[in-house]
């Protein structure tokens, strides 16, 4: 279900694509950016989960919060909530720069229990659940193995609306640029979370994510290997949160030169 979903949303940001620089959007916050396309993916994500799980409810980016459907739609379940980012690299994607992507997190009791993230403009797809493994494309993903950060390529967000963290941000990146091999922000989180999933980078951090950004990445890099928690070590919850992932050598060594 999580991945028809996704798949709809990213069908409508492939066709969109060719028109980008035609395409409508405005300002949510500074910095912080809402599309036509936007808008349109998440209607065809929330369609075929309305259609093919009408008990579950659903967190969206674009329009939050939805109950459950009735029992007569097929039962509700609160317990089970799809977390949906149906564009994630939305300033990417107006630019024509092709990291962008669409992510469909199932979330179980407050668990992430399945992942979908797909990778537009690649056309790559990861998926993963719970004891299952995860995949690319259908071939399973492992963390990496480099343990030595003097090797590592490092993910990261920078903070990017809100000014407020700047300065922690900033001795953060020191201290990583000094140990690590290498920084790339690549400016669309679940990505990133599939990049430590597939073992191309070797831990990812970013001070401030929303539960879309993360809910599908948390299971990918989890059943990858690795390790997701926020910045105090604890495991990472489906919230607005701080974020730290990686292998299980290279994620303590990050969460150390963040304190
Ligand atoms: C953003 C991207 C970006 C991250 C931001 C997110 P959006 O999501 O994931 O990489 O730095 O924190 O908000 O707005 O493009 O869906
Ligand atoms: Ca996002
Ligand atoms: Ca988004």
């Amino acid at each position: 279900m999580a991945l028809e979903a996704a798949r709809a949303g990213a069908d409508v940001i492939r066709e969109a694509a060719p028109r980008v620089r035609s395409i409508k959007w405005k300002t949510k916050q500074p910095a912080d950016f809402v599309s036509e396309v936007d808008l349109a993916a998440e209607a065809a994500v929330l369609g075929v989960v309305r259609r093919l799980a009408p008990w579950a409810g659903i967190l969206a980016e674009e329009s939050g919060t939805h109950t459950a459907g009735s029992p007569a739609a097929g039962g509700a379940n609160a317990g089970i909530v799809f977390v949906v980012d149906p564009l994630d690299g939305t300033t990417n994607f107006l630019h024509g720069y092709p990291e962008y992507a669409v992510s469909v997190g199932v979330v179980v009791d407050a668990v992430p229990t399945a992942g979908v993230v797909i990778d537009v403009a690649l056309n790559e797809t990861f998926t993963a659940c719970t004891g299952g493994g995860a995949f690319a494309n259908g071939a399973s993903i492992h963390v990496s193995a480099i343990d030595d950060p003097a090797r590592s390529l490092i993910g990261t967000g920078f903070p990017f609306s809100t000014m407020d963290d700047a300065d922690t941000y900033i001795r953060q990146m020191e201290r990583v640029m000094r140990g690590a091999a290498g920084i790339r922000r690549a400016g669309a989180a679940a990505l990133d979370l599939a990049a430590v999933a597939a073992g191309r980078f070797e831990a990812f951090w970013e001070t401030v994510l929303s539960p879309w950004d993360i809910a599908a990445g948390i299971v990918l890099v989890r059943e990858a290997g690795g390790v997701v928690t926020d910045l105090a070590g604890a495991p990472c919850p489906v919230a607005r949160t701080g974020v730290v992932a990686g292998n299980a050598a290279l994620h303590p060594w990050l969460l150390e030169q963040l304190r």
